[in-house]
């Protein structure tokens, strides 16, 4: 897993990449979902944080608005032209795309930006449903925004981000996650209606820690099926006659007798949905066994009806439950692999990382990365 540079370091890497010196740290965080999984794209409601691993751009601006990118993690560079006013997703330069649509996304929504170097690092473990790519999506945002003395709205920068998925990476995404990491508070999940993208920060419990348990299996096929569960919840919205799944109840979907396939994936979004609000009211009452309960109905809904879950999520969800301390555990994020979330008593961590590791390890022959993490603030830029 990647680790993070200090500021120093990346001033330096800066410094001979570039041959100057940077005048502007950008970051922004990767996040994790406590519960609301797949219910964004259909109106609904999540609970997600911003972590505390995330996305640093370093950077400098240029007067003849070219955009040079390097990113230290993958050791690839490119560079993108803003003069003609349109950027075009790159074929060779794939991992630049999510910076190429938000520079895209910016100008079209009418924003001047102004040409940067920017030197890329983080520790947002990729593929790994942390939400890598939103956490690029909103330091480019933020890097622009120093660049060029923009103020860019954090649901614009997020729905910018958005579009810059579909159009230059071909994931029909919702907005969770760019939200997440544009608005994060720390110690604090957010409740976001996907609808109208209000949010209240829902602040976690202090006897409450949350673990990231990643199943060392990187997402595959994700888009496609990805894709193919949004179309299916939006089949079954149009048969029950709603604008989106937000609107359903479970009686409607009892009398509509849907096809078997997408009734499943319909009952688990209107449930998701109740657990998420549920999850809120319990969380505020400081009711952390709840809360764990509803966790583990989300999994039992995203494995069995929605079927995005693997035998690495169930495996390492169960194995995560077993252990003393442990509210409830769940897949977070799109599933097909990346990794599982529990809440648990802070004092019980200590002692389940290296048991649920060893023992991860030994059913599955995969080697998992076990860490607690921390709400924290969404993106951000300052000054050098
Ligand atoms: C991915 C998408 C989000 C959301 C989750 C599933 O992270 O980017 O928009 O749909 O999957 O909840």
């Amino acid at each position: 897993m990647p680790s993070l540079l200090t500021a120093e370091q990346l001033q330096s890497r800066f410094q001979e990449a570039f041959g100057r010196t940077a005048t502007v740290l950008a970051r922004a965080p990767g996040r994790v979902n406590l519960i609301g999984e797949h219910t964004d794209y259909n109106e609904g409601f999540v609970l997600p944080a911003a972590i505390t691993r995330e996305t640093r751009m370093l950077v400098a601006p240029r007067d003849d608005g070219r955009v040079q990118l390097s990113a230290l993690d993958l050791g690839r560079q490119t560079t993108f032209d803003l003069a003609d006013g349109t950027v075009t997703p790159s074929r060779e330069e794939r991992w630049s795309n999510y910076v190429r649509g938000v520079a895209a996304g910016l100008l079209k929504a009418g924003y001047r930006l102004r040409g940067m170097d920017v030197l890329m690092q983080g520790d947002v473990p990729i593929g790994a449903g942390l939400s890598s790519s939103a956490a690029v999506e909103m330091a480019a945002v933020q890097a622009f925004s120093a660049v060029g003395d923009l103020t860019v709205p954090p649901e614009q920068a997020a729905r910018i981000g958005q579009q810059a998925e579909h159009a230059f990476v071909g994931t029909n995404c919702g907005l969770m996650d760019q939200l997440a990491s544009a608005l994060g508070q720390p110690d604090h999940v957010l409740l976001i209606d996907c609808r109208d993208l209000s949010f209240q920060p829902v602040p976690v419990p202090p006897a409450a820690a949350i673990l990231i348990a990643d199943t060392a299996v990187r997402r595959q096929l994700a888009s496609s099926a990805y894709n193919e569960r949004r179309a299916q919840c939006e089949a079954a919205a149009a048969a029950l006659g709603v604008p989106s799944l937000r609107d359903a109840t479970l009686q409607m979907l009892d009398a509509a007798h849907l096809e078997p396939l997408i009734d499943k994936r319909a009952r688990h979004i209107i449930g998701e949905d109740d657990r998420v609000l549920e999850c809120v009211a319990v969380l505020r009452a400081g009711n952390l066994a709840a809360a764990g309960r509803l966790m583990d109905a989300s999994h039992c809904s995203l494995r069995d009806l929605y079927e995005v879950s693997s035998v690495e999520l169930n495996t390492m969800v169960e194995l995560l439950r077993e252990q003393p301390g442990c509210y409830g555990a769940r897949l977070t994020g799109a599933g097909f692999g990346g990794c599982a979330v529990a809440l648990m008593a802070a004092g019980a961590l200590e002692a389940a990382i290296p048991i649920v590791a060893e023992a991860y390890q030994s059913r599955t022959n995969l080697t998992p990365a076990l860490y607690p993490t921390r709400a924290a603030a969404g993106a951000s830029f300052r000054r050098l």
